[in-house]
Parts: structure tokens; C-alpha cells; sequence
């Protein structure tokens, strides 16, 4: 089993988005899967341009020489596609994005039906695979990830992929203070990996295992403090300089 990783953090492995995606990355590989994992911020993938050439000019391919040449051959053989992103103004990232928008190459210009909607039926030579969406934000509450929800859902039955679930880690700066201060927070890790082994073990992640990287790691009075007391401090500490 084939698995593209994506991660569009500009903190690349330092980030709170790498402390989830790397062990769902080692569970996968663990499980037998062949991982290969890229950061948008060292891709140089321009925007799409809009005009169409992919679709007319010169059928399933891009005009634009760029990181997106090599990716594609990649991303038509992938069983599974893993999109990580920070949640930025309520969305995905503008790196993602662009890498979203010139996957249209992959399907034709027709429109077909499929359950009851305009669609575009997908390019052959390209796999009808999975997408699993990896995200963590700095809000404390789940609902700041329905707006990449309802993207992403949207997004695989554009492209014809199946929605394979996703891992969201609310309050995701929280993770990180929590594992330098020895708190217990080893299950959340061991989920994510868990959910790796289980969808290329099993084709699916339990909610269960899913619910638990998602688990509140403080109440929200108590994040809300600590995050403006933090913000304070490095205010004061900034002016002092
Ligand atoms: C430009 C920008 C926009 C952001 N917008 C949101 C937002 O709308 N909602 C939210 O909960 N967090 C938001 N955040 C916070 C990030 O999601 C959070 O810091 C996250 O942990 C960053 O992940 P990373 O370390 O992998 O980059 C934003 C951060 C930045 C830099």
C-alpha cells in the first residue's frame, strides 16, 4: 500500500500538526505501508492558473514546471493521500490549498452524475484511493475543524476518494507544554499510531481510537488562562529588550 503524506505547517517538524502526523506515519509503516512524506514549505508548487490547459491543450497534464511535475506520478499511485494542515483563518493552509487546486489534471473536463450531483469523472491511471485529513488548531473547541471537515468531504467526492476520516487535535498547542512537562499524554500519541496501523491494517480508524487524539487535554478555563498568561509573558519579556 502506497501512502503520499502532506504536511503544509510552516513549522514543517517542529510543529503541533508533525506531533500527530508522525506517529499516524509510524503506525502506517509499522502496518506495511510505504510511506512518503513531503512538506509544502520545501515544494515550490505555484497556484493554478486557471486556464484550463490540463483539461484541453494537453489532456492530464499541467503546464507549469514545477515541484507539482514529479508529485503527480506520486499522487496517481497513492492508495491513500495524507493531508496535514494547521488550521489557518478557520481553513486549511494556503500551501495545501495550491497543492489542492492543481490536482485537477487528475480529472477530465466532462460532467457526470454521481448520488444525484455534478461531477467530473476521474482521469484513468489515477487510483480511486483514500484521504485521511490530519489537523490541529489553537481554539480549544472541535467545532473550529467543521470548516475543514465539510471542505475535505467535499474535496473526496470531487475527486472521487474516499473520505477515510481525520485526526484533530483541538487546543493543539497545549500538546506540546503537556509532553516537555512529563504529562500524561502518551495515549493521544499512541492513538494516532494506532489509527495509522488500523486503516492500513483494517481499511478503517475506530472513532474510539480517533475520539482519543481529539481528548480534551484541559478545560477550557484553564487553557484560556494559560494562554493569555503565556501571551503576556512574552510581551513583557519582548519589551524588556
Ligand atoms: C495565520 C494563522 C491563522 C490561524 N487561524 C486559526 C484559526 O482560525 N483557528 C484556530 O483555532 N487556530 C488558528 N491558528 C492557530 C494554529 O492553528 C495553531 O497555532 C497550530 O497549533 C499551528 O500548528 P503548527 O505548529 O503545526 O503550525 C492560526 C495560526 C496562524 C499562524
Amino acid at each position: 500500500m502506497k501512502v503520499l503524506a502532506f504536511n503544509s505547517s510552516p513549522r514543517m517538524d517542529k510543529g503541533n500538526t508533525a506531533m500527530i502526523l508522525t506517529p499516524f506515519l509510524e503506525g502506517m509503516r509499522e502496518a506495511g505501508a510505504e510511506v512518503e512524506l513531503f512538506y509544502t514549505k520545501k515544494l515550490k508548487i505555484n497556484p493554478c492558473q486557471g486556464n484550463f490547459i490540463c483539461w484541453f491543450k494537453t489532456p492530464g497534464k499541467c503546464f507549469q514546471k514545477d515541484d507539482m511535475q514529479m508529485l503527480y506520478p506520486k499522487l496517481r499511485e497513492a492508495d491513500i493521500w495524507v493531508f496535514a494542515t494547521p488550521v489557518y483563518v478557520d481553513g486549511i493552509t494556503g500551501p495545501m490549498k495550491s497543492l489542492m487546486d492543481r490536482l485537477i489534471p487528475l480529472i477530465q473536463p466532462f460532467f457526470e452524475m454521481r448520488d444525484d450531483h455534478c461531477r467530473h469523472p476521474l482521469r484513468e491511471g489515477t487510483k480511486h484511493g483514500k484521504i485521511v485529513l490530519i489537523s490541529n488548531c489553537g481554539f480549544w473547541e472541535m467545532d473550529n475543524f467543521d470548516p475543514l471537515l465539510v471542505h475535505i468531504k467535499a474535496a473526496c467526492k470531487n475527486m472521487k476518494r474516499e473520505f477515510a476520516g481525520a485526526l484533530l487535535r483541538p487546543h493543539g498547542p497545549a500538546l506540546r507544554g503537556m509532553m516537555e512537562r512529563e504529562a500524561p499524554v502518551d495515549d493521544i500519541f499512541e492513538a494516532a499510531k494506532e489509527a495509522g496501523r488500523q486503516l492500513v491494517r483494517d481499511g478503517e480508524m475506530s472513532v474510539k481510537t480517533l475520539d482519543i487524539v481529539s481528548r480534551t487535554l484541559m478545560s477550557l478555563d484553564v487553557y484560556v488562562q494559560k494562554i493569555n498568561q503565556y501571551d503576556q509573558e512574552t510581551l513583557d519579556a519582548l519589551e524588556k529588550k
